[in-house]
Parts: C-alpha cells; structure tokens; sequence
C-alpha cells in the first residue's frame, strides 16, 4: 500500500522515545519529515541521526510542552525549518500517578499540562498549517480512560480529555478536510513503561502477569504496531475515516476476559 507521505512534514511531539520515536522512524521510512518535538535536544538528535542514516529526513525541535509559549515556538520553528505542516501526532505524556487520594489540586492541574493541555495548545498553533494542506491529526490515547486504572486520576482525566477532544476536533476541523482519529493504547514496552515496572517489587513476574492479561497474543503491543497504524491514519489511504478511537492493543479494551 502506497501511503503517499513522501516529504509530509508531521509534528511528533515525545518523538525522541518510545511510541513517539517509533512513529517517526515509520513516518521517515515513507518518505514524510518528522519533526521531534522534545525536552531534550540530544536526546531528539539521537533519533534524527538514525533516521538520516538511514536515507530519510528528520528535523528536531526542543520545547517543554508544559509551557504554552514554548509549544507555539516549537510550530514556528518548525515551520521554519520546513515551510508547511501536513499532520500532528500529540503523543508526549507520562502516567505520573496523581491520585484523588494522595495528591491535590497543584498536582493535578499540573499532570493535566504534562497529558492534556499540550495537545489542545499544539493544534491550535499547527491549525492555520494544517488547514493549508488539509493535513490530520492522530491523538494517542491510553485505555486508562476507559478501564480506569487506580491511583491516578489525573491521567485518566487526560486521556478521557484526549479521547473527547479527537471527536470534537473531527466536527470542529471537518470543513477544512482535516481529519482526527485516536490511537488508544493499553500496554506496550517503551522507556517509560520500563520505568514504571523497575518500581515495583518483583518486575519480571509484573510483565509475565501483565503480558497474560492481553488476549492476543499474550504480549505487550510494540511500537512499531502502534507506528503503522498512525501512518496509516496520517495518510490518504485513510481519507474517510475521523473521529475514530483505534484501539491497538492486542484486545485488551474490548475483549471477553475468557479470552485470556
Ligand atoms: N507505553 C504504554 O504502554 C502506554 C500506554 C497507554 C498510553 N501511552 C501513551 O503514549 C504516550 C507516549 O508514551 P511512551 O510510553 O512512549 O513514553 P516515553 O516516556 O517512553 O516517551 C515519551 C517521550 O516524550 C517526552 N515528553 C514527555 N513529556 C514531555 C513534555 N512535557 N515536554 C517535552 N517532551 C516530553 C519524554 O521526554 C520522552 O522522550 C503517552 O502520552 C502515554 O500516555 C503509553
């Protein structure tokens, strides 16, 4: 399938690891451009090296999402290095475990700026790009908004947030001809998830028992199974599809627990 991207120019913000890095290394393998956006510039360079390695073409930009500002510098930026925008992949995020229990209102105002707030801040500044080239958007999004998870209400307030802002935004962006879909993931094996299981007692029987819970497969999702399907929604090859929650997780949302 020719998915048409080649010289596509695609904000990826949290390209520099994990889902965020896998997609721009798939986005680079079609031929489009994808800009990192990330808090640290070795870190982006890391990736963009590889890509240019590999023949393809990337550029790097370095903002803390968290801040307003540096999101709009991060689109001009950009925007300079590169002169149009064709898609946004919002992707940068961290389940930082503000519960309604153990934290307070600080601290959850302060995770929904570290899940939410920036990819409602990097559309609006990407919009009057985006509506030139009648490009997408792709939301990544965590099961947590559906299932729940225990423990950390703000991040499933943000991705309940992120899940409603990818309908909304179909509606809203439909008579420009840019489209909005979501990629809804449940577990996959990326720096951060490694980060969270090193935390607890026992991590290698964690995997095994987390692993057991995914019907297909009994496996953690890869990157690389999360990239296609954001290329695929980034390009023609999707023209009639928005507003949709993809959920690429192997079954874990929707399936009998029989299943497993
Ligand atoms: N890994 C999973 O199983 C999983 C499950 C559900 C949802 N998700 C979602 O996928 C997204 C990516 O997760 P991941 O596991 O690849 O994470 P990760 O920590 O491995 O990579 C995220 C990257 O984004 C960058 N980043 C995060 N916040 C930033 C900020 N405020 N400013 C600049 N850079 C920032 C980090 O530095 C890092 O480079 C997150 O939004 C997360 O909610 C992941």
């Amino acid at each position: 399938m020719n998915l048409e991207l080649a010289e596509h120019v695609v904000l990826v913000s949290g390209g520099a690891k994990g889902i965020g890095a896998g997609i721009a290394r798939r986005l680079a393998v079609e031929g489009a451009i994808p800009v990192i956006i990330g808090r640290r510039e070795s870190d982006n360079l890391a990736i963009v090296d590889q890509i240019v390695a590999q023949g393809g073409r990337a550029g790097s930009v370095v903002a803390e999402l968290t801040d307003t500002e540096a999101c709009q510098r991060a689109v001009i930026a950009a925007v300079e290095q590169f002169g149009r925008i064709d898609g946004l992949v919002n992707n940068a995020g961290i389940n930082d475990g503000v519960s309604l229990e153990g934290g307070d209102t600080e601290q959850f105002l302060t995770s929904l700026r570290r899940n939410l707030v920036h990819y409602y801040d990097l559309a609006r500044f990407a919009l009057p790009w985006l509506r030139q080239s009648r490009g997408a958007i792709v939301n990544i999004g965590s099961k947590v908004a559906e299932t729940g998870q225990g423990s950390t209400s703000a991040y499933a307030a943000a991705n309940g947030g992120r899940n409603a802002l990818t309908r909304e935004w179909a509606i809203e962006l439909g008579k420009y001809g840019i489209r909005v879909n979501a990629v809804i993931v449940a577990e996959c094996w990326t720096p951060m998830y490694e980060h969270w299981l090193a935390t607890q007692p026992d991590p290698l029987a964690k995997r095994h028992e987390i692993e057991r819970r995914v019907p297909l497969e009994q496996r953690m999702t890869t990157c690389d199974e999360i990239a296609d399907m954001v290329a695929f929604l980034l390009s023609i090859r999707s023209s009639h599809t928005t507003g949709q929650l993809i959920h690429v997780d192997g079954g874990y949302v929707h399936l009998d627990r029989a299943a497993t």
